[in-house]
């Protein structure tokens, strides 16, 4: 007996994926495998790789576009909640896995498979995220993980592959493991596995380096309707476009690089390269736009949220009732969050130089130092007086 008669594999085209086909087929007992590969944007020719995995053994194999349901119900929400693991990483990979998880419980369902698998070894976020997702959406289905068990090199991982008839890789295999969509580039391994070590040009690939970028600055304004950004330069964009005009357009600039050691879930350190210059863009931008239209203690409440937001969609709870929960409070929020946000995008960095809003909070009239004053400036001492006495007791009490 296998483990499983028949499996929907979440499938790439590359040699990982590709040899799980065969292993399980062989190694697990498994009758059937049917492949799903998910177009996240990812830009990679998609024919071609529904046809590797039946040349690879696979009975069926399913190529699904989720462009736009990836940013309209996972990139969007996310970008409300200026969701950033550890301060900095905008969750670019994370935010693909719930969708994937979700596509592979939907076709085994349709197709009567009694399990799912993925291509994840055992010390990474993805096998997290993929796991606890499937189980979320319908605990009855296995999940199955071969390279989470299989123990084989890179080279025997292609050996094992060419004696089942999968070509081993044309090109010249890189050093680095590069997981890529619409929201960005994530690099690790290799040499980047030395912290010290500067990463050279060519790990990046969506951002100009600095001394390549123009040197006159570039104008781009973003509108927000309720937090979700719909316009640039005033034209409407369809969620997908938006992102492949952005990514291009702040790119250029040498804009969303992020070089960090983050907490892996799994408690280990590690070193990435994040790419993502219109999903960072839009976060600096929208929280700017925040701080124009919410009231300020709604903000601070927000920030509190935002950071544990961060850290479920990282820590793969994407599918939970915390996740859910937070959500409401985001959307409710985010009622007033429309208007235009002018940004300056030079040599690096995204600098916000302009916001205005139909539902702003600022009152010209009561900032302003110039003539048309209209706050009551005496007011403020009885304030002061009132908020400094508990401090004015205390130091009476303390100091005798
Ligand atoms: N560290 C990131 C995360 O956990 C990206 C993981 C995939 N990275 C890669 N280079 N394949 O979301």
């Amino acid at each position: 007996m296998g483990r499983a008669k028949k499996v929907v594999l979440a499938y790439s085209g590359g040699v990982d994926t590709s040899v799980c086909i065969p292993y399980l087929k062989n190694e697990w007992g498994v009758e059937e495998v049917i492949t799903l590969a998910a177009d996240l944007g990812q830009g990679d020719e998609l024919e071609p790789i529904r046809q590797k995995a039946l040349d690879s053994g696979a009975s069926i194999s399913l190529v699904e576009d989720v462009q736009t349901e990836f940013i309209t119900n996972y990139a969007f929400p996310a970008i409300q909640a200026n969701a950033l693991y550890e301060n900095r990483y905008p969750l670019s990979t994370a935010l693909a896995r719930p969708l994937i998880a979700k596509l592979l419980v939907q076709a085994a369902e349709k197709y009567g498979a009694d399990a799912v698998a993925h291509g994840c070894t055992g010390k990474g976020n993805d096998q997290v995220r993929f796991d606890v997702a499937i189980a979320a959406l319908n605990p009855n289905i296995k999940v199955l993980a071969p390279a989470r068990e299989w123990a084989m090199s890179r080279e025997e991982t292609i050996a094992y592959g060419e004696r089942c008839g999968i070509p081993s890789p044309v090109k010249k295999s890189s050093p680095y493991s590069v997981d890529l969509n619409l929201l960005g580039r994530s690099v690790e391994a290799g040499p980047l596995e030395d912290p010290y070590y500067e990463p050279t040009e060519e790990v990046y690939a969506l951002t100009k380096s600095i001394q390549d970028t123009p040197n006159e600055p570039e104008y781009v304004e973003i509108g927000f309707d309720r937090g979700i950004p719909v316009t640039v330069d005033g034209r409407a964009f369809d969620p997908v476009q938006l992102f492949v005009h952005l990514n291009k357009r702040v790119g250029n600039h040498g804009i969303g690089r992020v070089d960090m050691i983050e907490n892996r879930l799994v408690g280990i350190k590690s070193r990435e390269i994040y790419e993502t210059p219109a999903l960072i863009m839009l976060i600096h931008a929208h929280r700017d736009l925040e701080s124009l239209t919410l009231a300020k203690d709604v903000t601070v409440y927000k920030r509190g949220i935002e950071e544990t937001y961060g850290q479920m969609v990282y820590n793969g709870l994407w599918y939970s009732p915390l996740r859910e929960a937070l959500d409401a409070f985001v959307s409710k929020t985010q009622e007033r969050v429309s208007g235009t946000v002018r940004v300056k995008l030079f040599k690096g960095n995204a600098t916000i130089v302009g916001r205005k809003s139909a539902n702003s909070l600022y009152a010209e009239d009561l900032a302003t130092y110039g003539a048309g004053d209209n706050f009551d400036h005496k007011a403020a001492e009885g304030f002061i007086y009132v908020w400094g006495l508990p401090t004015r007791v205390w130091s009476q009490m303390t100091r005798g």
